[in-house]
C-alpha cells in the first residue's frame, strides 16, 4: 500500500486505541474511588462500563469486597453474571451506594445527554435510587454545551402508539427534528428494554435543560428522557495524555 493509506490506517486505529485507554482509566478511577466493601452498586450500560465491571470483578477477587450489583440493562446484567458477581434488583436492594454509567455528552455544569445504547429508563431509575451517582467517560464526551459533541441528539422513550404525536409536539414546541431510531437494516425500529421505542430529538438551540426535560416528560407517551439534570455527582474523564480528570 501507499504511504498516505498507510498512514490513515495508524491514525485511525491509534486515536480508538487511545479512546479504549481513556475509557478504561475513567472507568478504573470511579471504582477505586467510590466503590466500598458491602456496597450495593448500580451498574451502568455502554462500551465504558464494561471496564469498570472488569475493575469490580478484580477488585471483589483481590480484595475479596462483598458487593451487590442492580444493573440498569439486559446487557449490564450479562456482564454481571459473566463475571459472577452478585445480581439484585430495586426489589431487594431500592437504595444504592453509588452507580456508575456512561454518557454521550457531559456539559459544563454536568448535564448529561444518555440513551446511545437505548437504556436510559433504566438507568435513570437506578441512579435516581443511588446515593452517589458517578459518571465515566473518555475526552470525547467532554463539552461546554450539549449538542457540541454528540450528534445524534436526546434520546426519548416513547410508548409505541404514541410516537408520532409525541413527535410532532416536540417539534412544535421545541423545534429541531426527530428521528425514530431504526434497527440493524432499518427493517424495523430498536425496541427498548421495556418494549418501547426511541425517538432521537435533534434539537436546535436549548437554553434550560432542566425546563425541556420536565416539558418533554410531560407529554402523554413519553415515558423517559436521555437528559439527566441535576443528577450525576461526578464525572471522570479519561484524558489523551493518559491521564484522568474529574468535575
Ligand atoms: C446507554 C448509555 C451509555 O451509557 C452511553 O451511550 C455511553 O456509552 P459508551 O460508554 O459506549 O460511550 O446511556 O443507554
Amino acid at each position: 500500500g501507499n504511504y498516505s493509506s498507510g498512514h490513515v490506517c495508524f491514525r485511525r486505529s491509534c486515536s480508538g486505541a487511545m479512546a479504549e485507554e481513556a475509557k478504561k482509566r475513567a472507568a478504573y478511577a470511579a471504582v477505586d474511588n467510590h466503590v466500598q466493601d458491602s456496597h450495593v452498586v448500580g451498574v451502568g450500560s455502554g462500551s465504558t462500563i464494561v471496564y469498570a465491571v472488569d475493575r469490580l470483578a478484580e477488585r471483589v477477587r483481590q480484595e475479596k469486597l462483598k458487593i451487590v450489583c442492580v444493573p440498569t440493562s439486559f446487557q449490564a446484567r450479562q456482564l454481571i453474571l459473566k463475571h459472577g458477581l452478585p445480581l439484585s434488583d430495586l426489589d431487594r436492594h431500592p437504595e444504592l451506594d453509588v452507580a456508575i454509567d456512561g454518557a454521550d455528552e457531559v456539559d459544563s455544569s454536568l448535564t448529561l445527554i444518555k440513551g446511545g445504547g437505548g437504556c436510559l429508563a433504566q438507568e435513570k431509575i437506578v441512579a435516581d435510587c443511588a446515593k452517589h451517582f458517578i459518571v465515566i467517560a473518555d475526552y470525547r464526551k467532554d463539552s461546554k454545551c450539549l449538542g457540541q459533541q454528540w450528534k445524534k441528539g436526546v434520546p426519548i422513550e416513547v410508548i409505541p402508539m404514541a410516537y408520532v404525536p409525541v413527535s410532532r409536539v416536540i417539534t412544535r414546541r421545541f423545534g429541531g427534528e426527530t428521528v425514530l431510531r431504526m434497527g440493524i437494516n432499518k427493517a424495523g425500529p430498536v425496541v427498548t428494554d421495556n418494549s418501547n421505542f426511541i425517538l432521537d430529538w435533534k434539537f436546535e438551540s436549548v437554553h434550560n435543560w432542566k425546563e425541556v426535560n420536565m416539558a418533554i416528560k410531560m407529554i402523554p407517551g413519553v415515558v423517559e428522557t436521555g437528559l439527566f439534570v441535576g443528577m450525576a455527582e461526578r464525572v471522570y474523564f479519561g484524558m489523551q495524555d493518559g491521564t484522568v480528570t474529574f468535575r
